[in-house]
């Protein structure tokens, strides 16, 4: 969409908070499929890096919309960012918010895995995820809640934060897993929140085999079969299951809590 006379910049409508690494850049392509949806495409970090600049720097940063478009972005350190509830709410009481969740530990996994991938010389994923895993046999052997990988899967605390300023009817929560599993009914669930008519659906994806993910026959700006980028649907290194049993004995009693005030069973193992 070209800037005319009919297009102007405003301020978004509706955010993807989070959570990074499950499955939020996936989310944000395909709402860009919606022609009622336009989204900035990179990370603006207005409500964590850069809000001293203010409203009007970050309006600059937004696609240029129609009347009645969605503007939208994605920033998913939204949602463990402290102040970001106070602030998203003082630009829009009525803004709508997203955030995709998915199995902690695997997010976890796929977090280590994105860092690895930049320093190949990170030591292995169960000696920064455990405390005295090295300590030999019989060592007590706990989890590192303080190492952020594993501290961005306690969902429920950031949950508390954003409920203290915005309704549940503001926040959609939608499940990582389904998004893989169904892309189209997870969508036709985010499409309903958002008011917006329902056009992506079936016909919009495919299962590549190759990838192991959705895929998108054609979007606005390619005509031909695509998916995410190599960067998104990484392989994950193998884990000692032992230790993927502590990370889930760890989380049980947040993810419980989680499901209980969001109302949602997300049915992580
Ligand atoms: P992995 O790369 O570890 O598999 P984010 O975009 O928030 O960083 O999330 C990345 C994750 O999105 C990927 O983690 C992958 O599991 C998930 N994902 C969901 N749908 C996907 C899709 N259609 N293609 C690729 N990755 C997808």
């Amino acid at each position: 969409l070209k800037p005319n006379s009919n297009t102007v910049k405003r301020l978004p409508d509706v955010l993807i908070v989070g959570v990074k690494k499950c499955g939020t850049r996936a989310l944000l392509e395909f709402l860009r499929l919606h022609p009622d949806v336009r989204a900035a495409g990179s990370e603006v970090h207005f409500f964590d890096k850069y809000y001293h600049k203010g409203f009007e720097w970050y309006r600059d940063k937004m696609p240029p919309t129609l009347e009645g478009q969605i503007t939208m972005e994605k920033t998913p350190s939204y949602w463990v960012t402290r102040s970001a509830p106070k602030r998203v709410y003082s630009m829009n009481p009525s803004v709508k918010l997203l955030a995709v969740v998915r199995d902690p530990v695997t997010r976890a996994i796929s977090d280590y895995t994105q860092s690895a991938s930049k320093r190949p010389s990170l030591p292995k994923f169960e000696d920064l995820a455990l405390i005295n895993s090295t300590a030999g046999w019989g060592a007590p052997v706990s989890v590192d809640a303080s190492w952020p990988p594993v501290r961005i899967g306690v969902y429920i605390r950031p949950l508390r934060r954003w409920l203290k300023r915005f309704s549940k009817e503001k926040l959609l929560l939608i499940s990582g897993e389904r998004l893989v599993a169904d892309p189209a009914a997870e969508m036709a669930r985010v499409q309903d929140f958002l008011g917006l008519k329902l056009v992506i659906t079936e016909k919009h994806f495919y299962f590549n085999s190759t990838k192991g993910f959705p895929c998108l026959l054609k979007s606005e700006s390619r005509s031909t079969p695509h998916c995410l980028g190599k960067n998104k649907g990484r392989s994950h290194p193998h884990i000692d299951p032992v230790a993927i049993e502590k990370l889930r004995e760890f989380y049980r009693p947040f993810n419980e809590k989680f499901y209980e005030l969001s109302g949602i069973n997300f049915g992580w193992p």
